[in-house]
């Protein structure tokens, strides 16, 4: 087990709390404050402990002077600080003397959010190489590392990574929650375990279904992943999503072959056309035209894969199985999810489409847990670690710290 931030000596130090408050927004609009509710439980806890907390995130990627006007972190603070109802303040620096001087005047049960870690990645992405003065920076600020931005520990970025070699490093709460639940529901599964896989590229998910793969009774698959088995089989499927990378179709040509009671592709589907936004039209799956796109599942499908949940004890849930943003395709995803809910398994939600479409459809409450990761979920579940847990150390061994 990884040090924990409660087994950690933070009493009335300066704490570098590195989270992921990479939040969905539109117009100046949070969308989604789960990310920022997620921290919370180990904010509390270092103010508990009088601490002066220095607060540390990524938001959105900035490659150029636009999107640093669009991801400044201000509009994050300012939520923290009404969920918190304590008061957070704000550097619109993240480097550099004036940061220095600020943290220096900082009282216990102080809270210090710097600008957007991605901030530094212009010109020279010192944040997303690691760049170790960049680290060693960061690292002055503190006494103590606590990495609990679990959505990004599979980055090795200055901020995540680089700190936890020149400062005493642990785990935050969220973290090992995170960990725990996964082990827990999906390292050890309760069986039957379905896998219900969509989503659109294939080529980002094949590592995860390989390594789930024998821990699995079914594999349940829609959007771009059944596209690419259907293609696979050799069926035609229009202009659908799919990959197009010879060496990932071999390999799912043998998945499917080793694994054929395992594996339930779509009976039949709702589709779309390239040339016609207006056309929608239902299709057997071995009737796909041309020009059309799949962009969901039909009801037959619907019905098998309806079957299946009803018959698993434990379920992962990734991606979506259909465009669901488009009300005309959003039946499968609607009704994967009423099944979800329906079922008496224990459901686990990860990846960012799916804890989306979720939250947004409303089965936030009815599933058992949803992971605040998307690729650092599909990464720890396929790897069983990640690199920024790596270089935390073990309870009750040490870890040799760099001289700044
Ligand atoms: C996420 O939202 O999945 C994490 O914050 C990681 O974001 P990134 O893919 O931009 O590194």
């Amino acid at each position: 087990m990884k040090l924990c931030i409660q087994n950690m000596n933070v009493r009335d130090k300066r704490v570098i709390l590195r989270v992921d408050y990479n939040v969905p927004f539109s117009d100046g609009v949070i969308l989604d404050d789960s990310k920022i509710r997620a921290s919370i439980k180990t904010i509390r806890y270092l103010l508990k402990e009088n601490c002066k907390i220095i607060l540390l995130s990524h938001f959105g990627k900035i490659r150029n002077n636009y999107d640093k006007q669009v991801y400044s972190l201000s509009i994050v603070a300012e939520r923290l600080k009404q969920i918190l109802n304590h008061e957070v303040y704000f550097s619109k620096v993240n480097f550099g003397d004036d940061v220095i001087k600020r943290v220096q005047v900082m009282q216990p049960g102080e809270i210090l959010m710097l600008e957007n870690t991605r901030f530094m990645d212009l010109p020279n992405k010192l944040e997303s190489k690691c760049d170790a003065q960049l680290a060693m920076f960061w690292a002055s600020l503190g006494d103590v590392f606590v990495n609990d931005a679990f959505a990004t520990m599979h980055r090795r970025h200055a901020s995540t990574y680089g700190i936890a070699m020149y400062l005493p490093s642990c785990i935050g709460f969220l973290v090992q929650e995170e960990v725990n639940a996964l082990d827990k529901y999906i390292m050890h599964p309760e069986m039957p375990f379905t896998l219900v896989m969509g989503g659109a590229k294939m080529d980002d998910k094949i590592t995860l279904i390989e390594a789930l793969l024998p821990k699995c009774t079914h594999v349940l698959c829609g959007g771009g992943i059944a596209n690419t088995c259907l293609k696979a089989l050799g069926f035609k499927i229009g202009n659908s999503i799919a990959s197009d990378n010879p060496v990932i179709i071999k390999k799912v040509q043998e998945l499917l072959l080793k694994n054929k009671e395992k594996f339930l592709v779509p009976l039949d589907a709702i589709v779309g056309s390239t040339y016609d936004k207006d056309y929608v039209q239902y299709r057997r799956i071995d009737k796909i035209d041309d020009n059309e796109i799949i962009c969901d599942i039909g009801v037959k499908t619907l019905e098998r894969y309806s079957q299946v949940i009803r018959d698993s004890k434990t379920i992962f849930l990734n991606g979506t199985v259909g465009l669901y943003e488009d009300m005309r395709f959003a039946n499968g995803t609607k009704e994967i999810l009423k099944a979800l809910a329906n079922s008496s398994a224990t459901v686990v939600v990860g990846g960012g489409d799916a804890s989306s479409s979720v939250h947004r459809l409303g089965y936030g409450d009815m599933v058992t847990y949803i992971s605040s990761g998307g690729g650092a979920t599909l990464e720890y579940l396929a790897k069983g670690t990640l690199v920024c847990l790596d270089i935390i150390q073990e309870e009750g061994s040490s870890i040799e710290i760099l001289d700044m």
